[in-house]
């Protein structure tokens, strides 16, 4: 096992205009007032004397200038906490001491893996410490065989690809993060991606998982049974729990054969209703092999190829797929995708498009779906919405949007999972605008909770949606989830402030 740990694998943190670094957030604190501080320990030296007893130095930062300005801002840079301290274990063991500790003084952690979580999950709101699993990213085994890999929760997710790429195995998922992100940060946002639409969500790819209990106690249900009906599955609860259930410190993932031969395509299309087309005869015609079906909607290019200078093979249709086929005979792979081709450009569904000949210009093509994130980022503040939609509908909310906002936004544009239901509808102005956000909110979640829709299909509540749970959830369901909380973690230490809507006195 040793021998995966010392590959060198080259991981490509995916990077941060200059621009995005410099400009300064607002503290959450200011920018939320209503939110209040719970009632936790303030950080003493005592307290620190602890930490630095059980850890090496390197584990324990402090310094606020060098150090931890990163783990405070999330990668949106639309939210700041003020924490003091950042805290690095290396194994089960030092999660373990570190929360028996913080529950039995009452101190308030947040749990942290790569920091690209989109929803204002990963970073304090206040002065909670940052329980960082960067330095647990050992990859402890991979079978071949069985695709079964053990992998420690702060393992960046492309590392891992690189280490399953050499055992002929391939990840269950993908994302455009993938540099930074981390396995661990995956589960507890029970991450979708590109590649959910063939390998499924996480609930079913992950057989077992380490988590840390706020009390300190390790829960080992690191099965790597394909099957295991031996009563409650407690691992789901961890998987989209967000951090406050407990400290993924391990996961076991079924990996899948790596595809011997990929395909990928790119597309331009005049209306919805041919993108609609497309998709219904690419399940119909490709089956199996259909590993991604991606929109990009002409705002969103646009965005892509001028703020990252990326250049597109096709411009000027309002809408653009990204297809892509993964199997294992490249032969019957091709045939399978040209005689798709060939129907939807014969009876004029696709209108123009390009097939990548290689690799490199397979990575260029995604780069143009992938990017989209980063490149509204440069724009200025995000108004970002994941949400879950009726797949005749999946446009529609994009239109309704735009005549809503006139001309007040630089831009509104909609891409995302096609072949999920998961529309990315995404807003963005030259700074923060309160203005602006309530005209957005919350007619999108009454738009989203009338089409009987989910408010975030992906990227979680977090902070940022935490208020809106329940244009997706009953009461009764809200109310057991509050329940489970509080039996996990019953002096709320683990990411407070997130997931749940603020209780009233009278709930
Ligand atoms: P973080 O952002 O650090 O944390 C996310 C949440 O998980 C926080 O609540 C945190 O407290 C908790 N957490 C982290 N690690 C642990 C742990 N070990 N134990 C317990 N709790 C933990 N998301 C998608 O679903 N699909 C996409 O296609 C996608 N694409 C993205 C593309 C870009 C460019 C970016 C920036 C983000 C994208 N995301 C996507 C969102 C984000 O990458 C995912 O939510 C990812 O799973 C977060 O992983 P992370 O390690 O960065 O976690
Ligand atoms: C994506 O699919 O690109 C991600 O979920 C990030 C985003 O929504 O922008
Ligand atoms: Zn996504």
């Amino acid at each position: 096992m040793s021998a995966i740990n010392k590959l060198s694998v080259g991981i490509r943190k995916f990077h941060t205009t200059a621009s995005r670094l410099r400009k300064y957030v607002e503290l959450t604190a200011v920018r939320y007032p209503l939110l209040k501080r719970g009632n936790f320990s303030f950080l003493s030296d005592r307290h620190l004397g602890f930490f630095q007893s059980i850890l090496s130095a390197h584990q324990v930062l402090t310094d606020e200038l060098n150090d931890l300005s990163g783990y405070n801002v999330d990668w949106m840079r639309s939210v700041r906490g003020s924490s003091r301290l950042v805290l690095r274990p290396k194994t089960t063991e030092e999660v373990a001491a570190i929360l028996q500790y913080c529950n039995v003084q009452n101190i308030a952690i947040c749990p942290q893996g790569g920091n690209t979580g989109l929803v204002g999950g990963s970073v304090p709101v206040f002065d909670e410490v940052v329980l960082s699993l960067e330095l647990m990213d050992e990859v402890i085994s991979v079978d071949e065989l069985s695709g079964v890999t053990i992998v420690q929760a702060g393992c960046v997710l492309e590392k891992l690809e690189t280490v399953l790429h050499l055992s002929n195995l391939a990840l269950p998922l993908d994302l455009g993060a993938k540099g930074s992100c981390q396995i661990g940060g995956n589960v507890a946002t029970n991450a979708g991606g590109i590649r959910l639409l063939r390998y499924g969500n996480l609930h079913g790819s992950v057989l077992g998982l380490t988590a840390v209990l706020a009390n300190g106690q390790i829960m080992d249900c690191l099965n790597t049974n394909k099957k295991d009906n031996t009563g409650y599955d407690l691992k789901q609860l961890f998987i989209g729990s967000e951090g406050t259930l407990g400290v993924v410190t391990q996961v076991a993932l079924q990996c899948q054969p790596k595809p011997s031969s990929v395909q990928v395509g790119f597309f331009g299309l005049n209306s919805f209703e041919n993108v609609l087309e497309t998709l219904r005869l690419s399940k119909r015609n490709l089956g199996e092999i259909l590993s991604s079906c991606e929109l990009i909607d002409q705002s969103s290019l646009e965005c892509v190829t001028k703020q990252l200078e990326l250049r597109s093979p096709i411009n000027n249709f309002p809408f653009y797929m990204l297809l892509e086929t993964a199997g294992s005979n490249a032969g019957h792979d091709a045939e399978k995708l040209n005689s798709l081709l060939e129907i939807l450009i014969n009876n004029g569904t696709i209108v123009d498009g390009t097939l990548a000949v290689d690799s490199a210009q397979a990575k260029n093509l995604w780069g143009l779906r992938e990017r989209i994130s980063e490149a509204l980022a440069c724009e200025g503040y995000v108004y970002k919405y994941d949400v879950s939609v009726p797949i005749r509908q999946f446009y529609q909310l994009v239109d309704d949007i735009r005549i809503r906002l006139g001309n007040l936004p630089i831009r509104c544009c909609g891409y995302g999972h096609l072949g999920d239901g998961n529309l990315h509808l995404n807003i963005t102005s030259h700074e923060y605008n309160p203005i602006l956000l309530n005209r957005i909110e919350p007619f999108v979640y009454d738009w989203v909770g009338q089409e009987r829709g989910s408010v975030s299909a992906e990227h979680g509540l977090g902070l940022k949606k935490r208020d809106y749970m329940e244009y997706s959830k009953s009461p009764t369901a809200i109310h057991w989830m509050r329940r489970v909380k509080k039996l996990f973690d019953p002096n709320n230490i683990l990411n407070p402030y997130k997931i749940f809507p603020e209780q009233s006195s009278t709930d």
